[in-house]
């Protein structure tokens, strides 16, 4: 399973990709707006920054919209991914995308049957939000996994990236369920770096090796 960080912050970018297991970087218009700066910029700075795929997504609500918006994206690198969100339209600019060996991931998905218009419109990616679905009750782990065998049984091109994701236990029932990529952010990289025996461990080993040291003179 392929790993990306769920951010538009470049600081961000940075501090997880210098662990070498960052696979790609994915945004949205929110956490685009968070940074207060000029998108292509931000999409060009972090384009070169990870050597992966970078989700970059259109805020048009029609097709010829989000096609001319696709157009200036795909002009800044060529590891950028058109974000395009699951309604007719997006599905119609998804096609027309894939036609032009565009490379695409289509968001906002809630349902199986989403996920299969998805497939059917030649979608590099489709993302399902668990934690979307959680807050309302629902079972976004169910849904991943659904998902995914979905697309197993079907044999479909379109890889499942499990998206609004909040704990490393999701990362961990993510790739169990099969998702293809996790998109996680900062804060749950940091979580699951962490382990309290880890951080223990190591304090006892540095601590028994001074004591070597200190009495070896
Ligand atoms: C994925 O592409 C989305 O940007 C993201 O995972 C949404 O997560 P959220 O529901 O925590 O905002």
């Amino acid at each position: 399973m392929k790993l990306f960080l769920d951010t538009a912050n470049l600081d961000e970018i940075r501090q997880i990709n210098a662990w070498g297991v960052l696979d790609g970087v994915t945004t949205n218009p929110s956490l685009a707006a968070k940074e207060g700066r000029e998108f292509s910029e931000v999409i060009a700075e972090i384009c070169a920054e990870v050597d992966g795929d970078v989700s970059a997504e259109v805020v048009a609500t029609d097709t010829e919209g989000m096609l001319a918006e696709a157009d200036e994206l795909r002009g800044i690198a060529d590891n950028v991914v058109i974000k395009v969100p699951l309604i007719p339209a997006g599905l119609a600019a998804c096609r027309r995308l894939a036609d032009t060996g565009a490379r695409t991931n289509v968001t906002l998905c809630f349902s199986p049957a989403q996920a299969i218009l998805a497939a059917k419109a030649g979608a590099t990616y489709v993302s399902p939000f668990l934690g979307r679905m959680d807050d309302i009750s629902n079972d976004g782990m169910a849904l991943l996994t659904e998902i995914c065998e979905v697309f197993r049984v079907q044999g479909y091109a379109t890889e499942v990236l499990a998206a609004s994701l909040r704990s490393p236990q999701h990362v961990g029932q993510a790739a169990l369920a099969g998702a293809d990529v996790a998109t996680l952010p900062t804060s749950v990289f940091n979580q699951m770096v962490k382990h309290p025996l880890t951080d223990i461990g190591l304090e006892r080993f540095l601590a028994d090796w001074q004591a070597y040291l200190q009495a070896r003179g």
